[in-house]
């Protein structure tokens, strides 16, 4: 069996999940992961929080908590969020994790050993109220080519000038607000990217033919404008101590230790259970596995570049990215979702609001994939209800009605399919071939196009054969249709698996099926399971598939998370 390994951007710990980051990378992740298993492919899919950094330190200072206990209240956080949205991940893992450390080390130690680690001396502002250096955006002050007073040390928001924090005239640290600074000279661990890039020009040219040309022109941007060596280490607290000498009470930079928790994760699930795989089999001299990640583009430099060199400096078989799929922004109702000023709708609020389905089946067939997109309750609302509730809800709870009360409740017997049947199955499989093709391509927009054009098959099929009229003249024709349209129902909740799995599970659920249960979506050939349901199968009307939702809820939604600007 093939084995395809996948893994999601690691969210940032203290940042609360909002739309964006589901439909940029968590998202698509998992329906792909889903998709793949249904296609008997053997999957792991690794998911977890990226934890280290400064701004986890100042999240706990804010919150009045040990680092540690900060990071672990967040990381539940997160876990059942992602939960909520019905993420499959084989194992939601923490880069603060020993076993993380433990690869941490490994890759540092080889890297070290084959001369890509240089030492150099850095000017650093130090915050002696905070007893900590600053980074660049924890330091304000006033502009020294416009006046504005609150520039950070990276940046002037208001004359967009590049800015190093000690050009800036009365700088204060902006966590204590204190003025107590200086510039300290401290020693910093270097990966010298320049000296890899020869292997990694190698190595990115055997890409070329496989990623997504936005993917690759960025890597090769970044080539073109010069590898710099970059700093791994940090003079923080939390993070994982750098294991060479001199440099004890340095830890590694959160950048360095985050991709490499792609493979400490793999570690934590392989130590979890003896039945697993070793993490070797999925990243080590492993040839056989195919390996896709996921993220949003403003990552895809480091995931193209940065985490390549770095496994390739090891000089060791450590897999590395097959393909990556990036995507665009999200913006919310045109501006930016921001948590600070109560805007936009964030992912654990959204799985109050409605089920995880409209959720994942709006956000996927809307994803940013060639360019960014807008959320706005107002398409929201049109898509759960004309896709959701018109088409699919529509068609099933039509078809089980109309069944149950003018034959019962239970698969009609009928008889011989027609011409009719045969043109629908012509059609169904074109659709579902097109709709397999972009699957497997990550072409998620074109996928939920082809998935919808499924449903409006039955649709179309039932407007076409009119089993309500047929069934006064001819009952045993109606009863042909009918037993179709009844077995479209779990075709369709089959096939919408990857994406509603929920609801997937209803639908089958009315037939007494269940997934877990069910075929897959390999060689899924409609002329087959156009018969799976035999005669007789008893089925439940129950309550329709999808709610719709009304204007005065969108009205009422829109105030609640802010309006457009
Ligand atoms: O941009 C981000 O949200 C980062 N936390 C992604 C890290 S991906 C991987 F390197 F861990
Ligand atoms: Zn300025």
């Amino acid at each position: 069996m093939p084995k395809i390994l996948i893994t999601s951007a690691l969210p940032y710990i203290n940042g609360v999940p909002h739309l964006g980051h589901m439909v940029g990378c968590l998202l698509p992740s998992d329906v792909y992961a889903r998709f793949m298993r249904m296609q008997e492919n053997e999957v792991l899919y690794i998911v977890g929080t990226d934890e280290h950094g400064t701004t986890s330190e100042v999240g706990a200072l804010k919150a009045g908590m040990k680092v540690e206990d900060y990071c672990l209240m967040n990381h539940k956080r997160h876990y059942q969020t992602y939960k909520d949205f019905n993420l499959s991940f084989d194992y939601f893992g923490r880069t603060s994790s020993e076993q993380n450390k433990e690869l941490t080390y490994r890759i540092f130690e080889a890297l070290d050993k084959n001369g890509f680690i240089e030492e150099r001396v850095v000017k650093q502002i130090y915050s002696i109220d905070d007893q900590m250096f600053l980074a660049d955006r924890y330091i304000t002050g006033t502009c020294p080519y416009c006046g504005y007073d609150k520039a950070r040390g990276d940046q002037c928001e208001n004359c967009t000038k590049v800015l190093e924090p000690t050009d800036l005239i009365n700088p204060k640290s902006t966590i204590s607000g204190s003025t107590n600074l200086e510039v300290r000279e401290s020693k910093h661990l270097f990966l010298n990217l320049p000296k890899i890039e020869p292997t990694l020009r190698e190595w990115l040219k055997t890409k070329e033919a496989f990623w997504p040309e936005v993917a690759y022109s960025i890597a090769l941007k970044w080539l073109k404008e010069g590898l710099e060596p970059r700093c791994i280490t940090r003079d923080l607290k939390w993070g994982f101590p750098v294991n060479k000498k001199g440099y004890e009470d340095k830890v590694f930079y959160v950048w360095f230790d985050a991709p490499i928790g792609y493979i400490g994760i793999t570690k934590q699930w392989a130590d979890e259970d003896p039945q697993n795989r070793d993490w070797k089999d999925w990243w080590y001299d492993a040839k056989d596995v195919y390996y896709v990640e996921f993220m949003g583009k403003d990552n895809v430099p480091y995931h193209t570049i940065t985490f390549p060199a770095t496994l390739l400096g090891t000089g060791e078989p450590y897999k590395k990215v097959d393909f990556l799929k990036g995507a665009s922004y999200l913006t919310y109702e045109g501006g930016k979702f921001s948590k600070s000023e109560n805007r936009g709708i964030f992912a654990e609020d959204a799985v109050k609001e409605f089920p995880a389905d409209y959720w994942r089946y709006f956000l996927m067939s809307n994803m940013p994939e060639s360019s960014d997109t807008n959320f706005s309750f107002d398409l929201f609302a049109g898509t759960v209800n004309k896709d959701l509730n018109g088409v699919l809800g529509n068609f099933a709870q039509r078809v089980l009605k109309m069944t149950a009360s003018k034959i019962g409740s239970f698969v009609p017997q009928g008889s011989n399919m027609t011409d009719e049947e045969q043109t629908l199955i012509t059609t169904l499989q074109e659709h579902i071939n097109l709709y397999f093709k972009y699957m497997k391509e990550m072409e998620f927009r074109k996928a939920l196009a082809e998935l919808r054009s499924i449903w409006v098959e039955g649709n179309n099929y039932i407007a076409r054969t009119e089993p309500w009229v047929v069934i006064k003249e001819n009952e045993e024709r109606a009863a042909t249709i009918l037993r179709v349209c009844l077995n479209l129902i779990r075709i369709f909740a089959i096939l919408s698996a990857p994406v509603m799995p929920n609801t997937a599970e209803k639908m089958l659920g009315k037939f007494g099926l269940s997934l877990d249960t069910s075929r897959g979506l390999k060689d899924f050939n409609v002329q087959k399971e156009i018969d799976f349901l035999k005669p007789g199968t008893p089925f439940e009307v129950g309550d329709m598939l999808f709610e719709r939702i009304a204007p005065e809820r969108v009205i009422e939604l829109q105030e609640k998370y802010g309006r457009s600007k």
